[in-house]
């Protein structure tokens, strides 16, 4: 009443109030309803280029049903409590102040909590847009800051930061698979991405680069399964960004399933006709998806691999891997890459090449072959070896695999693992489980060259019931098959060599080391302590060879007077091929072309002291051949560590 009675001046200047507050809850009630549309969170730097689809993409979180209640037990929370834990989902804000109506599933609307904010978002991205990096204000702590990611993840996370998401890589294609033509109508393809507690930079970046490089009309998904990870920036932050990127699903699993489980569950969901596994850290280069689905489409039971360049872990520079190249294993039933040598180099630049195994890191694998050969072996732990198991097995029963030259993908070589095994046993029961499985009579060839796995072995026994029985039925083949057609130049080691064990060097104390990463093409010998794990296994057979390794395919031999190891030449006679001889009262190790005998140098000063008269400077640690003395550097035995 007060109010209307006042002068006219007073009543106009508190109309004007009463407006200029009507608009700015109209403003700020504007800015809630399209928060979505105008927020520009340094997230989601590419959003025109990957517009929204009408309807929100679907967030998914499941609970291997398996196990629920083993899973419950060990997390005390239902996967419900659980997300709500983590400030995972929220219906949007006009049904949460209604209770009474329930939640429209799958159709979530993700809210980063204030509350949580800081905590859960360590690592925020840094990227500008299109891919400007927006420099972090470093300052003194930029190495330590390195360290420490270098430590977290086991690459330099601090550069992958600085890198755009959707950086381009140098084409090394050869020339003649730009001219390949492919089907239009190639199977479409769920591309699976597992992991755990993956880098921010290198997940996004991973994920752009299929969506940047796979063509529309073969990508029926790119499916992220979470593996149970930690690390804060993975929880709600992603489910946000996911959320924007067209055909990206993302799954979380409650319970730590590794690997080869969590693979699976991905695969159990997959719609695509074609799996594509994909670690959580990979660059595809353009092209690389319809060379992959073609040879598939081709054949349904092959399984298929890009030639896998690589990504350096300190510098993020990317490394073309040389072709050809195929995937094999050696008797630690160890995975490596083998760049094929020159005989076998007749190969077309486009021809893909068969392998006896793949690698985990990217493989494309029909759906429906792969869960009627087995899936992966749920009895497979954590990590490792897994992909040895499916190689084993997919040629074994049934199926094949290759490596095709047109198609690349990059993966990040890791400075060290990402997660570290909490201890070896791990890999060694995984590998058991192959050895049990498949291997056959073959199986004691590994036990002699994996000491831990032979004594874990020794204790227990894996329950290999199911597999063994998924193998009867599937009619698979026996590995002596796989030996004599697949990989015949794995070497099988004699019944009985001479003698084998690792060479042990009474003058220096020493054995004789060959150190891995020399790689598998041959190198100088050298000398370290005795390692007692199996890697340094070697074997002097009744041909006269002293063949080195797990793998059994480098031989001992003389380069000038160095020993070196070089490919073991099977099919030629003593004078080109190098024979040795022990000799058992001395313990000397003689090359019988040279009629010289085996000697370790642990280093240079070893060397000044003893032998003067010897060029300054030519030797290092290593295996010589030298005129025949009763030296205890000239002295060896072979040292058994496991009695079969
Ligand atoms: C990549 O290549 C560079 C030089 O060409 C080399 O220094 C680096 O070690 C390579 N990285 C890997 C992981 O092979
Ligand atoms: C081995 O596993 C099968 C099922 O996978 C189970 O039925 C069996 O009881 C297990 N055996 C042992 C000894 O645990």
């Amino acid at each position: 009443m007060m109010l209307w009675s006042r002068p006219r001046p007073y009543r106009r200047m508190i109309l004007c109030l009463w407006l200029l507050i009507l608009a700015l809850s109209v403003a700020t009630l504007m800015d809630i309803l399209f928060w979505d549309e105008t927020q520009t969170s340094p997230s989601s730097p590419r959003r025109l280029h990957h517009p929204r689809l009408s309807g929100p993409p679907e967030l998914e979180v499941i609970l291997d049903s398996r196990d629920r209640a083993k899973s419950n037990h060990d997390f005390g929370l239902t996967p419900l409590s659980s997300l709500q834990e983590d400030q995972l989902l929220f219906v949007p804000s006009t049904q949460v102040r209604n209770s009474a109506s329930p939640p429209r599933t799958g159709s979530y609307r993700v809210i980063i909590s204030s509350a949580k904010k800081e905590s859960a978002v360590p690592v925020l991205p840094t990227h500008g847009y299109m891919g400007r990096p927006v420099r972090l204000t470093l300052g003194g702590l930029e190495s330590d800051m390195e360290k420490s990611a270098l430590q977290k993840y086991g690459f330099n996370e601090v550069v992958s930061e600085r890198i755009s998401l959707r950086r381009r890589l140098p084409e090394t294609r050869d020339k003649k698979c730009l001219e390949e033509r492919y089907s239009q109508s190639l199977p479409s393809a769920s591309v699976v991405i597992c992991f755990h507690d993956e880098a921010w930079s290198t997940l996004l970046r991973t994920v752009h680069s299929v969506l940047d490089t796979a063509p529309k009309e073969h990508l029926k998904e790119v499916l992220l399964v979470d593996d149970l990870s930690q690390h804060g920036h993975l929880k709600s932050v992603l489910s946000e960004y996911v959320s924007r990127l067209r055909v990206v699903r993302l799954i979380r699993s409650t319970r730590r399933l590794g690997v080869a489980g969590c693979r699976s569950l991905g695969a159990a969901r997959a719609l695509g006709e074609v799996l594509v596994f994909m670690d959580s850290h990979c660059e595809c280069h353009s092209g690389w998806l319809q060379p992959l689905l073609e040879r598939v489409a081709l054949d349904r039971t092959r399984v298929v691999s890009p030639i896998i360049d690589i990504i350096d872990w300190q510098t993020f520079q990317y490394n073309a891997t040389q072709w050809p190249q195929r995937g094999v294993f050696d008797w630690r039933l160890d995975f490596y890459w083998e760049t094929l040598s020159e005989q076998k180099r007749q190969h077309s630049p486009v021809e893909p090449v068969r392998s006896p195994a793949l690698a985990g890191s990217v493989l494309a694998i029909d759906r429906h072959f792969f869960q009627s050969v087995g899936g992966y072996d749920p009895g497979m732990l954590l990590w490792g070896a897994e992909h040895t198991e499916l190689s084993i097995r997919v040629w074994l029963c049934g199926g094949s695999m290759e490596v095709v030259p047109c198609s690349r993908v990059a993966h990040l070589g890791r400075h060290h693992p990402p997660y570290l095994l909490p201890d070896q046993e791990i890999l060694q029961r995984n590998k058991i489980r192959i050895a049990d499985i498949w291997l056959e009579a073959y199986r004691k060839i590994y036990y002699k060259r994996d000491t831990l796995a032979h004594f874990i072995r020794q204790s227990e026994s894996p329950n290999i019931t199911e597999r063994v029985r998924l193998k009867k039925s599937l009619g698979c083949r026996s590995f002596r098959w796989f030996l004599s057609n697949i990989y015949p130049e794995l070497h099988v080691p004699q019944d009985r060599p001479t003698l084998s064990g690792e060479l042990y060097n009474v003058g220096t104390g020493y054995c004789a080391d060959y150190p891995r990463g020399r790689g598998p093409e041959g190198g100088a010998m050298s000398v370290a302590p005795c390692s007692g794990n199996g890697y340094q296994h070697c074997e002097l057979n009744s041909l006269g060879e002293v063949r080195w390794g797990p793998a059994g395919h480098l031989c001992f031999n003389a380069q000038e007077e160095r020993v070196v190891v070089t490919p073991c030449l099977a099919n030629q006679s003593p004078p080109n091929k190098p024979q040795w001889r022990i000799i058992k009262l001395t313990g000397q190790v003689i090359h019988l072309q040279t009629q010289r005998c085996l000697e370790a140098v642990n280093d240079e000063k070893d060397e000044q002291k003893d032998t003067g008269d010897h060029q300054r400077g030519a030797p290092q640690a290593g295996l010589f051949l030298r005129p025949c003395a009763h030296h205890p550097r000239q002295q060896w035995h072979f040292e058994q560590l496991v009695v079969p």
